[in-house]
């Protein structure tokens, strides 16, 4: 290439004179235009340049790049995503004018690559859009381009028993790679340990200031499970705590929980671990109905109490599988002490009652069940709409004073785990390239 351009200045020549020269404008009988261009080019920033072809009939750009499949950038798409600097804010990342102004039947013209590598388009509203061709490359168009797309849900069962991910604390907190690699297997598979921690009950804070910031709630901004005198949740007693997911009372559960080990019971106190998506695909084959009633029936699930904000009293209307948009599993919501209302007729009792015996059979089966008592110092990262959790009972030595079992909790939503997950890849694959 540098050696094309070399020939080109030598006889007086532009490069963008040679991209523009190289074009071959064909108007087809039904009024489409063709634009080819060689599609080796290469501009002096580095740029591929693909080769271009403006289809009227459609109302599309086509653009292919050497070696890989075509694309098509419908016209009022790209009119409406010009990267110009009167239509966008590059450090915003926003555009500059009203939805009201843009023609949505706007055509373009023509265009032409320049040598720093963007496209000019000129379109029929007399605007001139200029595109950086790493934007268009980069744009999936029209599939999703968002990294986490490209990461598959592992589902899991008792095989993970001693083999849950970890990963050291310190590590995670000063290592961009060990913090993505955590991040992954979060989204994968949904659990991870971070062990050496110590036993400061603050920890948690650390790593939800290192992401983002904790998701707070009516418990606090992190909370203590221990004993407590005057519990407003079986949570803060030594019983055991059946399968559940946190807070099933509020719409938007939790995304994340992590429960760091301060200090451990001497009996009992394990924790028990499922996934759920697994269990959810399993009753889908094996349960078709179970899996009907637990992904339509409403049940309501309700938290009322004082807390050291205020009283409160919670409630959310929800199936125990709720869907998303495109079908994928959106969050699971199990709580068995918490489901004793569910808004059926009395003669949908008795089978939405079948249906959560079957999925706790189901739970409680060994094959989907991994076991792992936490020592002080550990602290376990699980994906709060995916993982059902319980507990065994503790035992307390009515003759210790004192706290004689300690977590420390928190909690991350899932939009700031994503969002900084794709934060570290950006600028992974930035370092990577300037290397
Ligand atoms: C809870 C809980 C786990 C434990 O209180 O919701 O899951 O090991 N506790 O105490
Ligand atoms: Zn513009
Ligand atoms: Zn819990």
């Amino acid at each position: 290439m540098a050696k094309a351009l070399q020939v080109l200045r030598s006889i007086g020549l532009q490069t963008k004179d040679f991209f523009r020269l190289s074009f071959n404008l064909q108007r087809s009988s039904y009024g489409y235009r063709k634009l080819h261009m060689s599609s080796w080019i290469q501009s002096e920033h580095g740029s591929r340049i693909p080769s271009a072809h403006i289809d009227g009939k459609n109302k599309w750009l086509n653009l292919k790049w050497d070696g890989e499949q075509s694309k098509n950038y419908p016209y009022v798409w790209l009119r409406d995503n010009c990267r110009c600097r009167e239509c966008y804010h590059e450090i915003a990342s926003q555009k500059l004018f009203q939805f009201n102004d843009l023609d949505i039947d706007v055509e373009a013209n023509d265009i032409h690559f320049t040598d720093d590598g963007t496209a000019v388009i000129h379109f029929s509203d007399g605007h001139k859009g200029k595109y950086p061709l790493s934007f268009l490359e980069g744009e999936k168009f029209p599939a999703f381009s968002d990294p986490l797309r490209q990461l598959n849900k592992e589902l899991w069962g008792s095989e993970l028993q001693g083999a849950i991910p970890t990963f050291q604390f310190s590590d995670v907190m000063t290592d961009d790679d060990v913090l993505l690699g955590w991040l992954t297997v979060l989204h994968t598979k949904g659990i991870a340990i971070l062990q050496n921690a110590g036993t400061i009950p603050t920890e948690v804070k650390k790593i939800g200031d290192r992401v983002a910031y904790l998701r707070a709630t009516y418990y606090g901004e992190t909370f203590q499970v221990m004993s407590k005198n005057d519990p407003n949740s079986i949570t803060y007693t030594d019983t055991a705590i059946d399968f559940h997911t946190d807070i099933c009372a509020m719409y938007n559960q939790p995304g994340m929980q992590m429960l760091h080990c301060i200090k451990q019971s001497t009996e009992g106190g394990e924790n028990q671990l499922v996934d759920t998506y697994k269990v959810v695909e399993d009753l889908k084959k094996e349960e078709p109905e179970v899996h009907s009633i637990l992904s339509s029936t409403l049940f309501e699930f309700t938290d009322i109490g004082t807390d050291i904000l205020n009283d409160f009293h919670f409630r959310s209307s929800k199936p125990a599988i709720s869907y998303g948009f495109e079908g994928n599993i959106n969050q699971v919501s199990i709580h068995f002490s918490r489901h004793h209302s569910m808004n059926v007729p009395p003669e949908q009792v008795y089978p939405v009652y079948s249906a959560l015996k079957v999925l706790s059979r189901y739970l409680y089966h060994e094959e989907n069940i991994v076991r792992h008592r936490l020592s002080p110092g550990e602290i376990l990262c699980m994906d709060n709409r995916r993982l059902a959790h319980a507990r065994t009972k503790y035992y307390i030595d009515p003759t210790i004073k004192g706290v004689q079992r300690q977590l420390a909790g928190g909690y991350m939503d899932w939009d700031e785990l994503s969002s900084f997950y794709r934060v570290l890849l950006e600028k992974k694959k930035k370092n990577e390239n300037s290397n």
